[in-house]
């Protein structure tokens, strides 16, 4: 599986890398286990093709990767101080969209750094812009976050909308913590 990482020090340039296979080896797992749990029943194969584990440890302070899940693009983000402390000092009431649209939350939470993260450190999101579905590209824009090249949509360092046509946040989607270096997304 193929994952892409840039960094804050280099914002314009992607730089696309293979980190090992190991890292995401939910997929393949999936993948083998499909002819066995097909035969028993439809919603046990859902499950098992609807999560990838992924390991964090390669991914430095300032760094993103993308991971794919579903058909589409997560991002996953290790977050520097600077940056945790910036989105932490932004308030509720100023943002566009103050729902966390957080998978692991109830619907009602609020748009709070916290509530956009189960580790500080760690930003997962899906990479997919709430406007017309673009990828946006990662440390960039006024606000540090995200820069949506399509119609100039622009998240902050929690990836909430702050400026431009996008409705809403980026979507966090449901992952956990399986060790303090391995998340499973889905
Ligand atoms: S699709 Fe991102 S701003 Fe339009």
């Amino acid at each position: 599986m193929s994952v892409a990482t840039t960094t804050a020090d280099e914002p314009t340039r992607r730089d696309f890398i293979h980190i090992a296979a190991a890292s995401a080896g939910g997929v393949g797992l999936a993948a083998l286990a499909w002819p066995i749990i097909d035969q028993m029943n439809p919603s046990a194969s859902v499950l098992a093709l609807s999560s990838v584990e992924f390991d964090l440890s390669p991914v430095q302070a300032g760094q993103q990767v993308t991971v794919m899940w579903r058909g589409k693009p997560v991002f996953v983000r290790r977050r520097t101080p600077k940056e945790i402390a910036e989105a932490r000092a932004v308030p509720l009431a100023s943002l566009p969209d103050q729902l966390a649209r957080n998978a692991n939350l109830p619907d009602s939470a609020q748009a709070t750094d916290q509530d956009r993260t189960i580790k500080p450190e760690w930003l997962i999101l899906v990479g997919i812009c709430t406007h017309l579905g673009c990828i946006p590209l990662d440390h960039q824009g006024d606000f540090g976050g995200y820069l949506c090249p399509c119609h100039g949509s622009q998240y902050d360092t929690a990836g909430r909308i702050r400026r431009g046509p996008a409705p809403e946040n980026l979507y966090v989607p449901p992952y956990s913590f399986l060790s303090p270096t391995r998340i499973k997304i889905g």
